[in-house]
């Protein structure tokens, strides 16, 4: 289950990857924030997330792991948009209903998370030597 967020994780960090390559190319620093975002909530987080969710696969397969995938592949992308937009003349007032809407599904599926995380992420869920092996 986590590994689909983690193959979705690498999709940010070539694009991250590509933009802090452009800024360094052509000087555009105004980028850096894009970039920084890009990076470290599209390609560190989800990955992170993925790999809690490989660990603790009965996280992943609940109920709220599901919603939280959604709320989150859902919500980053628009987020993302965002954090370009806000650099483009003109472009504020849309930038910012991208950062709300994006931001707000990102923003609830980490409380979901939370909440997922304390009802099934313990000692006793963690992915078993038996599991793997079955896998
Ligand atoms: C080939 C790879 C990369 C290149 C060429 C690159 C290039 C850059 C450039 C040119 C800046 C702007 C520096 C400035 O404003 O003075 C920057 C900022 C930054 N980069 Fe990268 N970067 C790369 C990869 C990454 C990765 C993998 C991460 C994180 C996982 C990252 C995180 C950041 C952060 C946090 C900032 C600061 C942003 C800010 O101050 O607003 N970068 N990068």
């Amino acid at each position: 289950m986590g590994s689909r967020w983690i193959k979705l994780a690498i999709i940010y960090l070539v694009v991250g990857i590509a933009v802090g390559l452009f800024m360094s190319a052509t000087l555009q620093l105004k980028w850096g924030s894009a970039h920084a975002h890009v990076n470290l909530v599209g390609f560190a987080t989800t990955a992170i997330f993925g790999v809690i969710y490989t660990v603790y696969p009965g996280a992943a397969k609940s109920a709220m792991g599901q919603a939280h995938f959604w709320l989150h592949n859902i919500g980053v992308p628009i987020f993302l948009v965002s954090t370009f937009l806000v650099q483009v003349q003109g472009m504020l007032d849309t930038a910012h209903i991208f950062t709300y809407l994006g931001g707000g599904a990102f923003g609830l599926g980490v409380l979901v998370f939370i909440a997922n995380a304390f009802k099934n992420i313990n000692d006793d869920t963690v992915l078993s030597s038996e599991q793997k092996e079955a896998s």
